[in-house]
């Protein structure tokens, strides 16, 4: 169902890998609300094409930028706004990447430079593509900037590794970066801490079928699925969120606010 809450808003969308990314669910229900985007990913996540699928079912243009640099940024940022014929009203930040889990390698012997390098992808990523919106005054009064995040980031769960410090590095810079954007330029700045969702990159995380039965078990309205994910988000871009900022809002079912629950404790009592 459509409601035209983004008619007439332009943006970038991060992160649509396949059709499971919950970046490609918000691209579909972004167009279906009537909003205008250009679609980036890294260089390396145009080879498998997928996206090209996308951009024709959202009338969308693609640009190659690897979040991390500056300068792929920087011009994403021009070309968007050549493309879109003005400045940015919304931006999803959808990038999460630890070469440690995907490498295998246990949370306490970190191979460090793959530490820093998920670091810099999945969340200095996020003040990188800030700054350079920021800096170029590319974002519309009013504009909505969101990134994703987990619950990883205030509660343990150990197969996440240093995934966990990247969330919480990634919401605390949408709280600072959130008070320069929303004092100069009148612009929100939101996490939302999804439930765990079948994506790739969720799927990389080792023991994910346990950790997400769990989660719906402990949930009592169920995991949030990457549809449920994109409509928060479309609320997030709409005039109906004009003062939500600096805030890490859970799409998770009610899971973060849980002790336990009859589901889980029926596991334990068979
Ligand atoms: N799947 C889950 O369980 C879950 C739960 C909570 C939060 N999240 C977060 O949601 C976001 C989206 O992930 P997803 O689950 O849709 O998986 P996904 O694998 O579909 O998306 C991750 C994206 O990051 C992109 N990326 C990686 N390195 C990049 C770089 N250098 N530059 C630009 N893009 C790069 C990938 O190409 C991919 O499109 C991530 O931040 C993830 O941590 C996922």
């Amino acid at each position: 169902m459509s409601y035209n809450l983004l008619k007439g808003k332009k943006g970038i969308i991060f992160g649509a890998l396949d059709a499971n990314s919950i970046a490609w669910k918000t691209a579909e229900r972004v167009h279906e609300e009537g909003g205008e985007f250009v679609l980036t990913n890294a260089p390396i996540a145009m080879r498998m094409g997928q996206i090209n699928d996308l951009a024709n079912k959202t009338n969308a243009q693609i640009i190659a930028a690897d979040a991390t640099s500056i300068d792929d940024l920087q011009n994403l940022v021009e070309k968007s706004m050549e493309i879109l014929g003005g400045k940015i009203d919304f931006v999803l930040h959808s990038i999460g990447m630890s070469v440690n889990v995907r490498k295998g390698r246990a949370y306490t012997d970190q191979k460090y430079d793959w530490t820093q390098k998920g670091t810099d992808v999945s969340a200095m990523s996020f003040h990188k593509m800030m700054s350079v919106l920021y800096k170029n005054d590319a974002m519309n009064p009013w504009g909505s900037i969101v990134a994703l995040t987990y619950m990883a980031a205030q509660r343990v769960f150990p197969d996440y590794n240093d995934m966990a410090d990247n969330k919480a590095y990634l919401e605390s810079i949408a709280r600072s970066f959130g008070y320069f954007f929303g004092r100069d330029k009148n612009v929100r700045v939101n996490t939302i801490s999804q439930s765990p969702t079948p994506t790739t990159a969720g799927q990389g995380v080792k023991g994910f079928d346990g950790f997400i039965a769990y989660a719906e078990k402990m949930s009592p309205l169920g995991n949030a699925t990457a549809l449920d994910c994109a409509n928060y988000t479309v609320s997030l871009f709409s005039d109906l969120t004009k003062r939500v900022t600096m805030q890490n809002l859970f799409n998770d079912g009610g899971f973060s606010n849980m002790g336990v629950s009859e589901a889980v404790m029926d596991k334990f009592t068979e």
